[in-house]
């Protein structure tokens, strides 16, 4: 295994150095805007089998959802979701076809191509299944990074990986284009940040969660950023660094949104203690945040139901994720 960094020193230094050059490919946008979509990583079958995946596992619940049957798009029949349609209990992080996601080859390619290296880790993260129109929700943006500001350079980039068609009026990543390059230049001003009725519960703060205030997007504005609504195709994925203003656009048009959060880093940033502890969510079938390699925070927390714990609570995927190789090592069980 490559060595290790403590957790120290994950947050006071740059954790890579990308030399400028040009490669020729989506490494350059990237690397330009702090964000990019790359089509057709998967095809268009593949997203619609995982599109099926997503539909039937709403219905393993038994709460009376019915993909055709609008009227079943609310809160009672749908399992504990967060804004809207991001699932992170009932071990969803770990179904099969989250991590069969995750290791399709496509998918690994383009991370061991982003760090330059292929021994990675891969985040027990979510997905995003949500249905549009809900008459039982509210929705304001909510703009954030992933990051927090003690956290400098490169940390982390995360990932997205599509399955349906959407366009303005669908769900969908709004990014601030170019504002992770500013994040310094931000963070260097004391800056609050700002909670508003629509902040996320405590129990997701772990996520070095920072919200931006309407005064602050302005601010990412003026310094010429662009604020955009990423349209996607099924089989996309989009990119962006943790450092990138960015939040989820509720669906408005006809289609139900479906996505796969994908977040890999190189294994060497993992201290043993974070590996200890990414290796006890994984036999727990637990899931963490986005980061791969530390704020490994064990997502423990139940998912509540009308002030009660969900009776549908489950404690292991429906469909285990086939234990090969390249699952166990993305999970930092196995070494490399
Ligand atoms: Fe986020």
């Amino acid at each position: 295994m490559s060595s290790t960094v403590t957790e120290t020193e994950t947050k006071s230094c740059d954790l890579v150095t990308f030399k400028a050059q040009t490669y020729g490919d989506w490494r350059d946008e990237f690397h330009k805007n702090g964000c990019v979509v790359i089509p057709n990583v998967i095809s268009p079958e593949r997203a619609q089998y995982y599109c099926d995946k997503q539909i039937e596992w709403l219905k393993k619940f038994d709460l009376g959802f019915d993909e055709k049957d609008e009227s079943t798009w609310t809160a009672e029949h749908l399992p504990i979701s967060f804004k809207g349609g991001m699932y992170f209990a009932y071990s969803a992080p770990h179904e099969k076809m989250a991590w069969e996601a995750r290791t399709e080859p496509a998918v690994i390619e383009i991370f061991e191509k982003l760090w330059g290296e292929k021994e990675l880790l891969c985040s027990f993260d979510g997905m995003n299944i949500s249905p549009p129109r809900r008459k039982d929700i509210s929705w304001s943006p909510w703009p954030h990074c992933d990051q927090n500001q003690n956290r400098k350079g490169m940390q982390a980039v995360q990932g997205l990986l599509n399955y349906a068609p959407n366009g303005s009026d669908d769900g969908g990543l709004v990014l601030m284009k170019g504002s992770s390059l500013l994040f310094n230049e931000f963070f260097s001003q004391k800056r609050q940040s700002f909670c508003h009725e629509d902040a996320p519960p405590p129990e997701l703060e772990y996520m070095d969660l920072f919200l931006f205030s309407d005064k602050d997007v302005e601010w990412f504005k003026e310094k010429g950023c662009s604020l955009i609504k990423v349209n996607m195709n099924p089989g996309d994925l989009v990119l962006w660094d943790s450092r990138t203003m960015h939040y989820a656009k509720l669906p408005e048009g006809d289609q139900i949104r479906h996505v796969q959060y994908i977040c890999m880093t190189p294994k060497r940033f993992a201290s043993e203690s974070d590996l200890k502890l990414k290796k006890e969510c994984f036999d727990k079938w637990l899931g963490t945040t986005h980061w791969p390699h530390c704020n490994i925070r064990p997502a423990k927390e139940k998912p509540m139901r009308n002030g009660v714990v969900c009776p549908k609570d489950r404690d292991e995927p429906f469909e285990k994720p086939e234990l090969n190789d390249t699952v166990l090592r993305l999970a930092g069980v196995k070494d490399y």
